[in-house]
């Protein structure tokens, strides 16, 4: 009989043995931000990357330094820090599969996530330059806000460089699907664990769409309801405010962001059925002039597999996907 270590170790080695068939690099750039450390942390506990990059202004190469004695796929996990200067971050991006990008400075109380654009647009638009000609057919996993507007940033540089894939664009808005399991969970008194709330639209503020109808709970109403939906929107402030000017949500952040890259290699190496909320270049709204949406997408092999509709909404969801979608329009015309 196996003790649940033994159980535990054998479906390692044979997660471990899946991933070595294919080599699964994966970079992070801004690595030893608030985010970046323990994304870089759980992705070395992924059996399924085989080489970790990773990547900052200041810093990189202490934290792959500590993450590299932890002793999980020693034998042949790579994790190394780069130094910041253009060949230092060509290396981090050579030959990588996934992007993950947290670089960018976080949100103090009082601020929204707008109010990072002017220095985080910049700092996306010069990473997104290097990835586009050293890693153009990576997956790239927007991190940095505001997402809404650094996506479509990305999109362009691709675009200028004649490297864009919409297929392998993804603006990160996991965070708020977690959010909203754990938070319907308190409602309901239930396991987190089993909640799925499908979430849509972007990440900020009313853009954010929880579809409760279409949850496990779908005759929340009222006053709870109105609670519910405003603290899922709204959830990101709940951390900004307790951090008291020390940042924005990094750990619940690094543990999402993780969980899609999860999803992302595991779709490339052929599991099918892997379903992610995410921002992407979608057909959804683009009659109404809106190129970015974030709804539940099947990945693939070659990233994006298929987008599916948001599906039936009632009349309070739709007054919700009308709100979002004024405040998403200006947000994504800003980015580029
Ligand atoms: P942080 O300040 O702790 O870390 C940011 C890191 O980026 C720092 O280590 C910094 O040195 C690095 N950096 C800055 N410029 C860089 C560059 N040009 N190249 C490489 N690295 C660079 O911030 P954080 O708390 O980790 O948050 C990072 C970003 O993630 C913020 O914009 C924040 O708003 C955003 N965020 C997004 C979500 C989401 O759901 N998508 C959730 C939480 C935070
Ligand atoms: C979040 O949702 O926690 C992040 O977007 C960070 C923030 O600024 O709230």
């Amino acid at each position: 009989m196996f003790t649940a270590r033994q159980t535990f170790t054998s479906f390692q080695r044979r997660a471990f043995s899946a991933s070595s068939r294919q080599s699964s690099k994966v970079t992070v750039l801004g690595a030893s931000g608030g985010i970046g450390q323990p994304l870089s942390l759980l992705l070395k506990l992924n059996p399924r990357v085989t080489e970790l990059a990773l990547y900052d202004i200041r810093g990189a190469p202490g934290v792959a330094a500590d993450i590299s004695h932890i002793n999980t796929n020693s034998k042949d996990i790579k994790v190394t820090g780069y130094i910041p200067t253009t060949e230092g971050l060509r290396e981090a991006l050579s030959g990588t599969e996934v992007v993950l990008i947290p670089a960018g400075v976080p949100r103090k109380p009082g601020m929204t996530r707008d109010d990072l654009f002017n220095t985080n647009a910049s700092i996306v638009r010069d990473l997104a330059k290097a990835a586009a000609d050293s890693a153009p057919d990576a997956n790239i996993l927007v991190i940095s806000n505001p997402v809404n507007s650094t996506v479509p940033i990305v999109a362009e540089i691709f675009k200028s460089r004649g490297v864009y894939n919409p297929k392998r664009l993804f603006g990160v808005t996991s965070l708020d699907v977690v959010r909203a399991s754990r938070f319907i969970s308190e409602v309901k008194g239930t396991n987190p664990a089993n909640e799925n709330v499908t979430v849509v639209g972007g990440h900020s503020g009313v853009t954010i769409v929880p579809l409760i109808s279409q949850s496990n709970h779908p005759n929340i109403s009222g006053e709870t309801l109105d609670k519910l939906v405003n603290r899922i929107q709204f959830g990101g402030d709940e951390v900004v405010k307790a951090k008291d000017g020390a940042g924005s949500a990094t750990l619940s952040m690094a543990m999402a962001g993780a969980r899609f890259a999860e999803s992302l290699l595991k779709a490339s190496q052929g599991q099918k059925g892997v379903i992610e909320p995410t921002f992407v270049e979608s057909p959804l709204y683009k009659e109404k002039g809106i190129d970015f949406f974030a709804s539940r997408v099947e990945l693939g092999p070659k990233g994006v597999e298929k987008i599916y509709p948001i599906g039936k909404i009632n009349d309070y969801e739709q007054k919700l996907v009308d709100a979002c979608l004024i405040d998403l329009r200006k947000n994504i015309e800003k980015g580029p």
